[in-house]
């Protein structure tokens, strides 16, 4: 009987930061890593890869975009030092990507590792710092 493997990155309920339209934006970004690693894991072509990458580059902004307006919106103190960490993390994918596409980088596991713990480490120690701050103005 052939068994399922585990997902790479697996979404915990523990990881919410209350608010729906952005858990499901956490969770879309587990799932393009997930995506990402099965591609490397399968040996899928290099176009193949590349476009998974792309979209991740593209739903990282996108989501990172989405939150820094949230925060905005309701004057979050630490936005500043949050955005930060947005750009620091969307200049090393975005270097990733073009390494990768100038044939410089293999996306290797520890590539793969450094997404899944940038990412798991950013929602629990910074993301879900805006908790409170937010179901403190109505946000959920
Ligand atoms: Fe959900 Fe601060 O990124």
């Amino acid at each position: 009987m052939a068994t399922v493997a585990a997902p790479f990155m697996n979404w915990q309920d523990s990881w919410s930061v209350g608010v729906r339209a952005i858990d499901s934006q956490h969770q879309k970004l587990v799932s393009l890593i997930n995506e990402l690693f099965d591609a490397m894991k399968s040996g899928r072509g290099g176009a193949v890869m590349a476009d998974i990458l792309g979209s991740l580059v593209s739903y990282t902004k996108a989501h990172f975009s989405t939150e820094e307006q949230l925060l905005q919106l309701h004057g979050y103190p630490d936005l500043a030092a949050h955005k930060v960490q947005h750009k620091k993390f969307t200049d090393q994918v975005s270097d990733f990507q073009r390494q990768f596409s100038e044939g410089t980088l293999t996306l290797s596991i520890d590539v793969m590792n450094f997404l899944k713990d940038w990412l798991k480490n950013h929602i629990l120690g910074t993301d879900k710092k805006y908790t409170s701050f937010l179901h403190g103005r109505g946000v959920q």
